[in-house]
């Protein structure tokens, strides 16, 4: 960018797909960005991607993958919500919510009628403002070698209509976590 060229406004793009080195951009090269490595779970990469760039550098990211759940004794799917990341230089800005307000706008032309995603305790206060509400039933994840374990961190939910009524009861994701 040249001196005197105003920095560009912040526009959320669909990704062709998300490496490493796309990650990397915008947390580093840190080995748990999104310090969740204690918890020990075993994550999906998610199939959509949502990314902001300011002047040509990826600054933030968010991620959309559809799974089948049960959610009490109803069998349905939910979009998961993942890989949420804003570059520590540009935090503070909405950049988060930007780049979730425009996955939720896809997810809301897939089907399902909530999205899903899972934090650390921390962020739940960010996600609550962003429409997001804490799940207070038990969460169940799937793990590699058929394990099924209780998800340690925070679920949160957000409804994709209005209309939507989240069943109550435990619930059951037949996959691993996004
Ligand atoms: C979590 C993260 C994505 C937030 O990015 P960000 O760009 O700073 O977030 P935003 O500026 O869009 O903030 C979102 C909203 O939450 C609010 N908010 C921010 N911190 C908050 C807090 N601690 N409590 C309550 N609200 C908070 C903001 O004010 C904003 O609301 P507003 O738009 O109405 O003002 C960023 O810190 C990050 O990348 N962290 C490392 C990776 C990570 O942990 N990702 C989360 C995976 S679940």
């Amino acid at each position: 960018m040249s001196a005197n060229q105003p920095p560009s406004a912040p526009s959320v793009t669909r990704l062709p797909g998300y490496t490493k080195a796309d990650l990397e951009e915008i947390l580093g090269t840190g080995d748990d960005p999104f310090g969740v490595a204690g918890a020990g779970l075993t994550w999906l990469p998610k199939e959509d991607h949502f990314g902001v760039r300011l002047d040509g550098r990826l600054v933030a990211h968010a991620g959309l993958l559809r799974l089948p759940v049960a959610i009490g004794d109803v069998e349905t799917e939910v979009m998961g919500v993942g890989g949420v990341a804003v570059a520590p230089d540009v935090r503070g800005r909405g950049l988060a919510g930007l780049v979730l307000a425009a996955a939720l706008d896809h997810a809301r032309t897939q089907g399902p009628a909530h999205a899903l995603l899972f934090c650390r305790p921390p962020l739940v206060p960010l996600y609550r403002r962003l429409g997001w509400h804490p799940l207070d039933t038990e969460v169940l994840v799937e793990q590699p070698g058929s394990a099924v374990v209780t998800m340690p961190l925070r679920t949160m939910v957000t409804p994709l209509r209005d209309t939507a009524r989240l069943p109550t009861g435990r619930v059951r994701l037949y996959s691993l976590p996004m």
